[in-house]
């Protein structure tokens, strides 16, 4: 498909000249000042989300220029290639199909008979392997020999099931524990294997490609350590979730539930990758996260550009990074459930966008990926926030609010809301002091996504929403935002110095990393 680069495109050298004669003196308070109609401009409602995005630096001709570069750029074009099927991921050859995971089943569930790269045949897959995961989801909530279920996975492989099973806890059956081990450092897992008993813990090997050095070594000594303790039933006590269930089965695990490799891993949590949250909110629950998620991909697929809150999104982030230089944004969830929510969206936004080629492998001559930093409000207001309000650079935020609590604590509610008010507020408002250090300069952006509740199906709509508003400023900067080559490297390297840990050869390192090596084997 023909994609074309922001800066080959008309619209490009228009935004350039819009940002040359008003970017840099935009004024936040004028705008609303002299337009009454701005909120309501600048705001929309999208499934379960509704945004407002008046308090940022643009404007309805900046605006229309962003859209016209999105129609330039072939960006609708590239939205329906997704949709379609076709191998967007140019540099793995592989499509691209998450949305998919999501899609319900068509009734009755075809069998597909045509080739096994249609879309039918690959829904027809999505829907035989989700059926007996949600059965098994089931089962294991209705065995009560099972208290501990021990996730071990990395990455995409951890962060969405984590990241998700901390925002609904409120859903969650009681009686069951969740834990989360990804990080190599055996500090990790020892803590977790010191609260589980053998008989009553169920493991999930979670790895797509069953191969990531840490997730292995992990399953390894999770493995060693039931044994060890005298259990036997792997195939109660293992389950791997993983494409690769050759692998799997040769690690030793019969009990598999498999993805395809048209699921990339930061975008994996809808697929078998999703069991852990499948486990504590049920089959009903997961099944609303599902749907949740497919209402936002019927919005991205069908609305127009002007009414499609991806899109903006991804437009204006194309619009601070490109013209207002800004390197980051800041996210601030104003519930205490989403604390992964950052991280989460690191993972999304910086692995699939971090990239310095085109999808020709073609220097960039603009900034990609924002570096995607945060923690749950109010708690953020009482550590960085200091430096959103007076620093010297800008960082757009974007808040999080949920309107309806599901606790009945009197008071806590009403106060978070009005400190997630406040501080859009004063970000865009500032306060003149003469003095220097109580001024506050405002005119700082934000946008305001609002849901009704925190729920299973907000919940996917929500993660929906940012996985295509990363695809839209992906596509609006040409490259490939489906692959993750920069982590190989590392891979590499950690190979090599783990066996020179052992031997003690430093010939050929650096003087540094043969310097902290000796000292790390004295
Ligand atoms: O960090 C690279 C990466 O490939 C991520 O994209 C992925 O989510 C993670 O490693 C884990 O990979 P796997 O699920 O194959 O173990």
């Amino acid at each position: 498909m023909n994609r074309t680069r922001c800066d080959h495109t008309p619209a490009w050298a228009a935004l350039q000249n819009q940002f040359a004669s008003s970017g840099p003196v935009f004024d936040l308070r004028a705008a609303f000042a002299t337009d009454a109609q701005r909120h309501q401009r600048l705001s929309q409602q999208a499934p379960y989300v509704f945004a407002d995005l008046s308090k940022n630096l643009i404007d309805v001709a900046t605006q229309a220029l962003l859209f016209e570069l999105a129609q330039q750029t072939g960006l609708p074009a590239h939205i329906e290639a997704m949709f379609a099927g076709e191998k967007i991921n140019t540099t793995e050859q592989r499509a691209v199909l998450h949305t998919l995971l999501r899609k319900p089943a068509p009734a009755p569930v075809q069998q597909a008979q045509d080739a096994s790269d249609s879309i039918a045949f690959k829904l027809s897959q999505v829907h035989a392997t989700l059926q007996p995961m949600l059965a098994y989801a089931q089962a294991v909530r209705a065995d009560a020999g099972i208290t501990d279920v021990v996730n071990i996975g990395i990455g995409g492989s951890d962060l969405g099931p984590q990241m998700a099973l901390l925002a609904l806890d409120e859903f969650a059956l009681p009686g069951k524990r969740f834990h989360f081990v990804s990080n190599v450092d055996g500090h990790e897992l020892a803590a977790v294997l010191r609260k589980i008993q053998p008989e009553s813990t169920l493991f999930l090997i979670a790895s797509k490609t069953f191969t990531t050095i840490e997730t292995m070594t992990n399953a390894h000594s999770a493995k060693a350590w039931f044994e060890a303790q005298g259990g036997t039933d792997i195939a109660r006590h293992f389950a791997a979730l993983t494409t690769n269930v050759v692998a799997a089965n040769a690690f030793g695990i019969s009990t598999t539930f498999g993805f395809w490799d048209w699921v990339g891993g930061r975008y994996s949590v809808w697929s078998a990758i999703g069991l852990p949250l499948a486990i504590a909110i049920g089959a009903q629950g997961f099944t609303d996260f599902l749907a949740g998620a497919h209402a936002m991909d019927e919005h991205f697929r069908t609305a127009e550009l002007e009414q499609n809150l991806p899109v903006r999104l991804g437009l204006l982030d194309l619009w601070y990074r490109n013209f207002h230089g800004f390197t980051s944004r800041s996210v601030a969830p104003y519930h205490s459930a989403l604390k992964r929510y950052p991280a989460y969206l690191q993972q999304l936004e910086m692995e699939s966008n971090g990239k310095r080629v085109d999808a020709d492998g073609v220097a960039l001559p603009f900034g990609t990926a924002p570096v995607i930093w945060g923690e749950p409000g109010t708690n953020g207001q009482h550590a960085y926030f200091q430096m959103l309000h007076q620093g010297t650079d800008v960082v757009p935020v974007e808040f999080v609010a949920v309107k309806n609590p599901r606790h009945d604590l009197p008071g806590h509610h009403n106060l978070l809301l009005a400190n997630v008010l406040a501080q859009a507020q004063a970000l865009m408002l500032g306060k003149v002091d003469v003095g220097g250090h109580k001024h506050f300069t405002g005119n700082r952006p934000s946008t305001f996504l609002l849901l009704d509740e925190l729920s299973p199906a907000s919940l996917g709509a929500l993660i929906a929403l940012q996985e295509h508003r990363v695809f839209v400023s992906g596509s609006l900067w040409g490259i490939n935002s489906f692959d993750q080559w920069g982590v190989e490297l590392g891979k590499v390297l950690a190979k090599d110095v783990e066996a020179r840990l052992g031997s003690g050869d430093i010939s050929g390192l650096d003087a540094s990393t043969a310097g902290l090596l000796a000292r790390l084997r004295n």
